[in-house]
This record gives C-alpha cells, sequence and structure tokens, in this order.
C-alpha cells in the first residue's frame, strides 16, 4: 500500500533506474487479486501507481487461496515478466509444497520467496529447500519487531560492539538471507545498513542458531502450512 510514495522516491532519488536494487522497487500481489486476469490487472496498476517502467520484484503474498488459484496468479506474473513489466518474480510465504507444485507444473520456480526469518523463527526444512533450489530469501521480521529482551542479543551487542538490531541483521546476511529490517526512522535505517565491519563468529551463529522455536517463533502470522 506504499507503491505511489515508493515510486516517488525512487523516481526523486537521482540514483539511476538500473541501479535501483531490486529488494527496493519491490511489489505484492495480495489474495483478493489472485487468478489469471486479476493479476494482469493488479500488475498494471502497480506499474500505474508507482509510476515506473517496471518493477524489479513483485511478489505473490501467500499461499493462502489454493493451489489452482496460486497457479494462475504465478502463471499471470510470468507473462507479465515476459511482457517487460517486471524484472524479477517471486512468492512469499510459501513452503517447499507450494513450489513443488509450480515444478510439477512445468513452470519456472520463483526467484525470490519472502518468509519470515530471525533466530526464534528459522523455518529450516524452507530455507535448506530455497537454498537448494537457488531461491533467494528474503527474512521479513529480523529484527523480531524490536524484541530484544534476550540475554544472548545483549552479550553479543556488548562484544562485537554494535547494537542489538545489527547483529539481528548480521546474523541474517551470515546465512545468506536479503534481511528486510524496516524502520520509519532514519538514523535506524542507517544503523540497520551499517553491519559491513564486523563477523560474529561460527559459534555465535550457532549459539543463535539454538534459538530457534520452529512454528511457535513465528510472530503472528504463519500461513506456510495452508493447502
Ligand atoms: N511477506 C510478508 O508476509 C511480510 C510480513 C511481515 C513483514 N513483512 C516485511 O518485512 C519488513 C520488516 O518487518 P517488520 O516491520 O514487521 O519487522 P522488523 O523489521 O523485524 O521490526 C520492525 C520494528 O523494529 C523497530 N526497529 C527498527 N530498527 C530498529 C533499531 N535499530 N533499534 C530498535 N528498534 C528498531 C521498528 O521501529 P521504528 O520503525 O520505530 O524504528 C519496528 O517497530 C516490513 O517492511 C514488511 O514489508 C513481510
Amino acid at each position: 500500500m506504499n507503491e505511489a510514495a515508493m515510486g516517488k522516491a525512487v523516481r526523486d532519488s537521482g540514483v539511476k533506474r538500473e541501479e535501483v536494487l531490486s529488494s527496493l522497487a519491490a511489489s505484492k500481489i495480495w489474495y483478493p487479486d489472485y487468478g489469471y486476469e486479476s493479476t494482469l490487472l493488479c500488475v498494471d496498476d502497480s506499474l500505474e501507481k508507482i509510476g515506473l517502467e517496471y518493477i524489479d520484484l513483485y511478489l505473490i503474498h501467500s499461499p493462502e487461496t489454493g493451489k489452482q488459484s496460486r497457479l494462475d496468479t504465478w502463471r499471470a506474473l510470468i507473462e507479465q515478466r515476459n511482457r517487460g513489466k517486471l524484472r524479477t518474480i517471486g512468492v512469499s510465504n510459501f513452503n517447499v509444497k507450494h513450489i513443488e507444485e509450480i515444478r510439477e507444473a512445468c513452470l519456472e520456480l520463483p526467484a525470490v520467496n519472502q518468509m519470515e526469518i530471525h533466530p526464534y523463527c528459522q523455518n529450516r526444512p524452507i530455507v535448506e529447500y530455497c537454498k537448494k533450489n537457488g531461491i533467494v530469501l528474503q527474512a521479513y521480521c529480523p529484527l523480531i519487531r524490536g524484541q530484544f529482551d534476550n540475554p544472548l542479543f545483549v552479550e553479543l551487542a556488548d562484544k562485537y560492539k554494535k547494537t542489538i538490531a545489527q547483529v539481528l541483521v548480521r546474523w541474517s546476511l551470515q546465512h545468506g538471507f536479503s534481511p528486510l529490517p524496516k524502520s520509519s526512522r532514519a538514523h535506524r535505517i542507517k544503523e540497520n545498513a551499517d553491519v559491513h565491519d564486523f563477523e560474529i563468529s561460527d559459534e555465535d551463529i550457532a549459539r543463535l542458531d539454538a534459538l530457534d522455536k520452529g512454528d511457535d517463533g513465528a510472530l503472528e502470522w504463519n500461513p506456510i502450512h495452508v493447502d
């Protein structure tokens, strides 16, 4: 729902269009618009709101509407990508079975799966599958929505002389994810990006990994098990 503002930001930034990072000019289709024809229209509508020639990354927001609807939506995204309106297409909150049904339909696999991933919710079977199949994992809620009250986070932030948010972003990067830390404050956006001058040791990564609670670690919404 921020397509117009995002498009204006990209247009006004002065950054060359082809240099815009693919995760920046991104949007999603939401379930009321799933289906072949409605997806075609939805992409055109997004493009009009964003005011750019093409969108870098376009995702199906979740697998919730059933197999046929998912596949019809995916076919329409492939079509719009082939027409040059989308640069990269992917999915979000898709479990292994949802991606496998795309393969079984002999369609190309998504380039990206955007998932909830942080130390409490690591979605390991999906992560392993996506890594094996060359699907980029975008990690949403990488800051656990600010739930920083864990002594291990405090200890590691102190040890590496960084903030807890930076330790969490770094954990995500070191796992090969593409984390999406959100902040509405400029100084935190800078802080969350300032993570390239330190490295968490393998031992400390393993201690953070041990915090995984599986499905129970999801913050509020976990549609990965729908049929
Ligand atoms: N695909 C999906 O289904 C799905 C679902 C949920 C989210 N997402 C995406 O993932 C992105 C991130 O998710 P999210 O916003 O839910 O969770 P998040 O990034 O884990 O946490 C954001 C929260 O952390 C705070 N924060 C940010 N930087 C901080 C810092 N350096 N120190 C302390 N607190 C900090 C923010 O507050 P301030 O804003 O006040 O700084 C905000 O309350 C969103 O932009 C969204 O697009 C996708």
